[in-house]
């Protein structure tokens, strides 16, 4: 599904990702540890397409995108949230569902046709809101929902554009420590079902271990790592970066 090689983003003289490689398959979920200011946020970026490699290739479903438009990246079925939330304030729950549905669909500019045309949209709209546990707050805005509701409201979002590959930037960051699983557990269970591919980066150790098929550990921009939750776990490398311990 994803197939990056060789990959490397300078910003100035300072080598930030330093020949990352690695594979994602289909219907995998793999994530993305490191300590701060690894570089995880920057591959993140390289993937979706919002920054251009320094030299390196990225492939998506066999096709060469290292240089494509996050634009078409999302057309050809990638997703992604941000480390910071990106709502519609404005919008209430079930029309920021609506939105991405309408712009998968590439209908947002017939948006003045009356809003019976859109009983699919809204039908599909109900139906992600209930996979992910918020078709009660359909009518909230998204200012008055909880840290946890809002990242799982991103995720959704990400999740109505039609991706089959969803890029995850610490989809619990600012979640209260005691919801963080039942949000990963709604978060994982509607990519489950979608059989979608998915890259999550994540602090919380006990969260990869949970919910990964996969482990990859970044330090110093390159790939230190790459198995299983527990092989990786048992790696005294992998502790000594991760927790400063042997
Ligand atoms: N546009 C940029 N210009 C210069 N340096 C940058 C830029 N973006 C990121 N960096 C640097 O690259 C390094 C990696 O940053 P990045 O945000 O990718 O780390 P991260 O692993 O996501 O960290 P965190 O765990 O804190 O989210 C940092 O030292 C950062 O200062
Ligand atoms: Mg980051």
């Amino acid at each position: 599904m994803l197939k990056v090689s060789n990959l490397v983003k300078e910003f100035g003289r300072v080598r930030i990702i330093n020949s990352a490689t690695f594979q994602i398959g289909q219907s995998e979920i793999v994530s993305l540890v490191g300590p701060n200011g690894a570089g995880k946020t920057t591959l993140v970026n390289l993937i979706s397409g919002h920054i251009l490699p320094t030299s390196g290739k990225i492939e998506y479903l066999g096709k060469d995108v290292t240089f494509a438009s996050p634009y078409k990246r999302i057309k050809m079925g990638m997703a992604r949230n941000f480390q910071i939330t990106n709502l519609f304030e404005g919008s209430t729950v079930l029309d920021n569902i609506r939105t991405c549905l309408l712009s998968a669909q590439e209908k947002i500019h017939k948006a003045f046709l009356p809003v019976s045309h859109y009983k699919d949209i809204t039908t599909e709209a109900i139906e992600i809101l209930n996979i992910f546990g918020l078709s009660e707050k359909d009518k909230l805005l998204p200012a008055s929902l909880s840290e946890g509701d809002k990242k799982v409201l991103d995720t959704a979002m990400a999740f109505a554009l039609k991706s089959r590959f969803l890029l995850l930037d610490e989809p619990t960051s600012g979640v209260a420590t005691g919801d963080k699983f039942k949000v990963m557990d709604i978060i994982v269970a509607a990519i489950r079902k979608g059989k979608m591919s998915c890259l999550i980066v994540e602090h919380d150790m006990d969260i990869v271990s949970d919910y990964s098929d996969r482990v990859l550990v970044l330090s110093e921009g390159a790939i230190l790592a790459d198995g299983k939750p527990s092989d990786i776990m048992a790696q005294s490398s992998v502790k000594e970066i991760l927790f400063g311990v042997r």
